[in-house]
């Protein structure tokens, strides 16, 4: 090769690396000039992105403070929907000690111990229940958005929907909540590798607890957020998540419409017609490791976190929350279902408060609805070993779990919601 060979060679080189970065400065250019065409036509029509409490709070408190035991009261001091029908409201909370909050991981949740009245009996009883916080850590309120809830839940010790109907109908501006401290363990890495948020209906609130966290943050990592619901009657936060991508190039929404109105026009309100699915994921994302955040409705989790496994995704990099009775079996940690065997011995459980006890047949899922199946109460609330409710004193015997809790126990408990007994086994319940 001569010396005028390897000068052409190099002079290509670097004329090739112009014209690459030449074509991607021209594609963000197009994409934020796209995102100011749907801004200007959609002006008129909606209404301006809501501005967060932040906003109007601008002495942030830097002062850390520890994660406080049991309940603690918090005025609301705002409400705000957050989608067009009216049925997904924020509610803003300080603590009425008016002391510093304790920082929270973006994805955490909160436990509410809420009063709320029969409509049958008319009488007051107290439930726990537990919603993500859906705004990013470091200000001086926590923010949870509720979702109206409009289809039956298979909560068998409460009406259906009556904590977030609770919410929506009886909370309002200036009332007191009691509330524990953040906790569990979904939440995002504090890494940089590049994340991809998934969520579907009302799941999207730890998701944009994690993308208010990261932007704030002014971290620079890719984040590809998909947003799945029916159509634009409940797209929560719709304009603010528009401007959030058209400020940030790191962010790339694609919001997925299962069921468009005649009026929602793709491109300008949604992104995809269907379900946020495995298929989409693979064409969309570039060949790269992701960090995979998802949280949704049942049928959701049940389909996407196995088609991600077997996408080839490692467990590690999968990430999911499920709040409910239904907890996601992951292919990589599954064992054999367990179902009632003849010859298996009988196992026998004792409540001992209620003096009951009981023969487990293994036809019930956890030792938590076995209990309620048999009339015996026990607190509870997530249902899937999140918040701590139905921690139990075992006062001899053993328990599996069906998948690992979220929420640290005492020695010596078990949480009722994902246990299961291995032996004879006496309770304190
Ligand atoms: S009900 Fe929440 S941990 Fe069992």
């Amino acid at each position: 090769m001569t010396t005028l060979h390897l000068f052409l060679y190099i002079l290509l080189g670097i004329l090739a690396q112009i014209t690459l970065a030449a074509l991607l400065a021209g594609y963000r250019h197009l994409r934020s000039y796209q995102h100011l065409q749907k801004r200007m036509a959609g002006m008129g029509d909606e209404t301006p992105a809501q501005p967060r409490l932040k906003d109007f709070i601008p002495n942030v408190s830097k002062t850390k403070a520890a994660p406080w035991d049991g309940f603690r009261d918090f005025k609301v001091v705002r409400r705000v929907f957050e989608d067009f029908d009216q049925n997904i409201c924020s509610f803003y909370l300080q603590p009425t000690d008016e002391l510093p909050l304790p920082d929270f991981k973006p994805g955490q949740f909160l436990t509410f111990s809420l009063d709320v009245q029969d409509i049958k009996s008319g009488k007051t009883e107290t439930i726990t229940r537990c919603y993500s916080l859906s705004d990013g850590p470091g200000y001086p309120y926590y923010r949870i958005s509720v979702k109206r809830a409009l289809a039956p839940q298979n909560q068998p010790d409460v009406p259906p929907g009556v904590s977030s109907n609770h919410f929506h109908d009886h909370v309002q501006e200036g009332d007191v909540l009691r509330v524990r401290t953040p906790s569990g363990h979904f939440f995002l890495a504090p890494d940089t590798t590049p994340i991809v948020l998934v969520g579907g209906g009302i799941g999207i609130t730890p998701m944009l607890s994690m993308l208010n966290a990261t932007l704030d943050a002014g971290n620079i990592r890719d984040i590809w957020l998909f947003y799945g619901v029916s159509n634009s009657s409940d797209h929560a936060l719709k304009p603010y998540l528009e401007e959030l991508a058209l400020k940030h190039d790191n962010l790339h929404l694609h919001v997925c419409y299962g069921h468009p109105l005649p009026d929602d026009t793709v491109q300008s309100d949604f992104h995809h017609q269907g379900y946020v699915d495995v298929k989409l994921l693979r064409e969309t994302l570039s060949y790269q490791i992701y960090n995979f955040y998802v949280c949704g409705p049942r049928p959701m989790m049940e389909t996407l976190i196995p088609a991600l496994e077997d996408w080839g995704v490692p467990h590690q990099h999968i990430h999911y929350e499920s709040f409910g009775p239904a907890s996601i079996i992951r292919k990589s940690t599954q064992s054999a279902p367990v179902s009632p065997e003849q010859d298996a011995p009988a196992i026998n459980v004792t409540f001992a408060k209620s003096g009951e006890t009981l023969v487990w047949d293994g036809s019930s899922d956890t030792l938590l609805d076995f209990a309620e199946q048999n009339g015996i109460e026990i607190s509870s609330g997530c249902r899937a070993g999140g918040c701590g409710c139905c921690q139990t004193k075992i006062i001899s015997g053993e328990v599996d779990y069906t998948h690992m809790p979220d929420f640290d126990t005492e020695p010596g408990t078990c949480l009722m919601c994902v246990a299961r007994p291995t032996q004879d086994l006496t309770l304190e319940g």
